[in-house]
């Protein structure tokens, strides 16, 4: 088979991972973003933002001369045969989905379809609220290019599922592809180039049919359900907080063995951040209650992660009366780890809350993600280069984000630096025991023990 050319509109995590994955098998892909200066580093060989191993992916994509950055959409469709659409669909300030990329990107792919000879097949990976693909991408694709869907082009839509931190890995090897068709043929073309790119990987990844609208939802399933999951973790972490000796930790792994849940996503913390989880719960809701339907779970799920970052907070109220004139340590601002991604993480909702409280000077520590933390804070907070830097002298420290090097830290390391050793442990990474005995210690899902 010959191998088809492939465009990709947006150089975000996911659009940036599957072009150079194209690429770095083969395929010549061209990809494109509004961002001048996004397309010179990329072309350049270098990402615009950190994820685990897409350095590597990119540079090997550049080097095989397989991968072109440009900013016309236009140009990109009539060069290639599949175009994915991987734009923003972010939320609006009343928290609904915000679909004017995704508006502007279909047009643009029409006027490159108005004056193309050959079919061409348009998948869209954004997530976008049910009905989007067929009656906003696929109508205006029609409206722009003068061409009919099905005959002279085909439409697809193929949710995402890549987590950051791990998106190429996910990219390499799913656990299952979803194609929603608005035809056999655009689906047996979409179909088809995964065979030939995944080949053997296919025999453990099934790869389902679908209508476009019930592809659409899958995506928001798929998220809130996991968002789901979180949420009732930290409900038990609450409730298992009340009795002395329950431990949410525990609580949580023997849950989690039952053969029909797993333990994935059963871990109690700080909430839930990023990109995609609160924007999309948001949105699916919003979009359901246009609709006349009040989604209660939905509604909880937010519920219980609106409050969960500021628990820590109170927890820490029970180790010193107040924050003012306090020095605080925070230690982790990504949402997760091996990201620098700030976007709703619990960081933010916590440092926004303490400098209402009067406190001396906030001290934080992260691997990755000073650069996102300079544009929200500016010089409101201190960036320490090092874990023992922010803990120097400090009142009270937040453990907000798992990262690997906060896991070795041991009690003596929190006693040595510190003016006084206050600490809560918003991840559970902590030996509870080891840590009570030597510190003023806390942590989520688990009432303090009696001194
Ligand atoms: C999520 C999904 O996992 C991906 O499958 C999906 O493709 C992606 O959204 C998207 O829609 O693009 P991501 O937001 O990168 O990926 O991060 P997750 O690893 O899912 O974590 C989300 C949040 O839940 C983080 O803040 C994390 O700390 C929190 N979390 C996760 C917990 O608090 N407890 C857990 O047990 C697991």
């Amino acid at each position: 088979m010959k191998k088809p050319k492939i465009s990709i509109a947006g150089c975000g995590f996911v659009g940036l991972v599957n072009a150079a994955a194209f690429a770095s098998r083969g395929y010549e892909v061209i990809a494109t973003t509004i961002n001048k200066e996004e397309a010179d580093i990329i072309n350049q060989g270098k990402t615009p933002f950190y994820e685990k191993g897409l350095d590597n992916l990119l540079a090997k994509a550049i080097k095989l001369n397989n991968l072109k950055v440009i900013e016309d959409n236009q140009q990109a469709v009539q060069n290639s045969d599949i175009t994915f659409i991987s734009v923003g669909t972010p939320m609006n300030e009343d928290k609904s989905i915000d679909l004017s990329y995704i508006e502007k990107v279909s047009e643009e792919i029409g006027n490159g379809l108005a004056d193309k000879e050959e079919y061409h097949l348009i998948v869209d990976r954004s997530t976008i609220v049910p009905g989007t693909t067929r009656n906003i991408i696929g109508k205006s694709i029609e409206k722009m290019s003068g061409k009919n869907p099905g005959t002279d082009f085909g439409l697809c839509m193929q949710p995402e599922f890549l987590a950051e931190g791990r998106a190429v890995e996910d990219t390499f090897f799913p656990d299952r592809i979803i194609i929603g068709e608005f035809d056999e043929k655009s689906g047996d073309i979409l179909y088809e180039l995964y065979e030939d790119f995944y080949k053997k990987h296919l025999e453990n990844c099934p790869i389902l049919r679908m209508t476009l609208e019930s592809a659409e939802l899958v995506k928001y399933g798929n998220n809130c359900l996991l968002a789901t999951k979180v949420s009732f973790a930290n409900e038990f972490a609450n409730i298992a907080e009340l009795v002395e000796n329950v431990d949410i930790n525990q609580v949580m792994e023997g849950v989690g063995l039952d053969y029909r849940l797993n333990s994935k996503f059963l871990r109690a913390g700080a909430g839930f951040g990023g990109s995609c989880f609160p924007k999309d719960v948001n949105a699916i809701k919003s979009w359901a209650e246009n609709d006349g339907y009040y989604p209660k779970i939905l509604n909880a799920v937010l519920e219980i992660n609106k409050d969960q970052a500021y628990h820590m907070i109170e927890i820490a109220n029970e180790l010193i009366d107040s924050f003012n004139n306090k020095t605080i340590t925070i230690l982790g601002l990504s949402f997760k780890p091996d990201t620098s991604d700030m976007r709703e993480a619990p960081s933010v909702k916590i440092i926004n809350k303490l400098l209402t409280e009067g406190v001396n000077k906030i001290k934080t520590y992260d691997p990755k993600a000073f650069h996102e933390a300079r544009e929200i804070f500016e010089d409101k907070i201190a960036y320490c280069e090092s874990i023992e830097e922010a803990l120097k002298g400090s009142d009270c420290c937040f453990l907000v984000t798992e990262w690997d090097e906060f896991k070795n830290l041991k009690p003596s390391d929190f006693q040595k630096n510190m003016k006084d050793p206050n600490l809560i442990d918003g991840r559970r990474i902590y030996n509870f025991n080891e840590f009570s005995k030597n510190l003023n210690f806390r942590a989520i899902g688990r009432k303090a023990l009696k001194k």
